[in-house]
């Protein structure tokens, strides 16, 4: 089977699942659609790692939830869904047009009551966090630049507790990670990302891939007790 042989065939497997267990939902497809329109990137989470994210968050009984990357919010959407009305989720973002576009979102989806949107580098933001001495998250989803991932990392284990979940978007880059000899900063953020994963002693993890535009994956973790 030729590369782009096996990649629609795993593309039709993709869409048998969403058919299956991700029924259409309009306030999901009208938040993708407006943000198509407000020119933001489709780097959102696909339907059915959003539906992956949600169910995590359900299993594990997440009420504080910690984004970092909202984009237009869509895979917010799923996971302030999860964590029901007396939930709380804060998420992180940079960009001013996609705190606006997001917002909308959510506010449309009737879920912006349960989330906090700190416009600004996470970096930052995150600094000012831990020196406030926030309360620990339940839940962190890693999903904005790359490169700061190693960074992102550092700031989830002062603002967790045991017990809590880490995730983690793009942590397979169409297999460039298990490659040596990578130049792209994205790729080489990643794969520091993964390797202080793997060492923590603190933590127990596992990556499972998932269909993109191009194979990606989840890095699903544990602080441990
Ligand atoms: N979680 C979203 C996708 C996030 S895409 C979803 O699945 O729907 C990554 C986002 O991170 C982009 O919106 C980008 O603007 C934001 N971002 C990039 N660098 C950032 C930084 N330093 N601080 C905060 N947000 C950043
Ligand atoms: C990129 C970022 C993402 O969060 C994603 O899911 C896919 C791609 C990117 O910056 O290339
Ligand atoms: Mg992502």
């Amino acid at each position: 089977m030729s590369t782009s042989d096996q990649h629609s065939a795993l593309l039709e497997i993709d869409e048998y699942i969403e058919r299956l267990f991700v029924p259409s939902d309009p306030l999901f497809e009208h938040a993708l659609r407006d943000a198509k329109d407000g020119g933001l990137p489709p780097i959102n989470v696909s339907p059915n790692e959003g539906k992956l994210l949600y169910l995590l968050a359900k299993l594990s009984g997440a009420k504080r939830v910690l984004e970092i990357g909202l984009l237009g919010g869509y895979s917010t959407m799923w996971l302030a869904k999860a964590i029901g009305p007396q939930g709380h989720l804060v998420t992180l973002e940079v960009d001013e047009k996609c705190v606006k576009v997001a917002r909308k979102n959510l506010e449309r989806a009737g879920l912006l009551s349960r989330v906090d949107i700190r416009h600004g580098d996470a970096r930052v933001t995150l600094e000012k966090m831990v020196g406030a001495n926030e309360a620990p998250f339940d839940l962190v989803f890693i999903d904005a630049d790359k490169p700061s991932y190693p960074i992102y990392l550092d700031y989830t284990m002062r603002l967790t507790h045991p017990g809590s979940l880490i995730l983690a978007d793009n942590v397979i880059r169409d297999g460039k990670v298990a490659r040596d000899g990578q130049t792209d900063p994205l790729v080489l953020g990643i794969q520091e990302f993964n390797r202080k994963l793997a060492a923590n002693p603190k933590l127990e993890s596992i990556m499972v891939t998932l269909l993109r535009e191009a194979l990606d994956g989840l890095a699903i973790t544990r602080v441990k007790d």
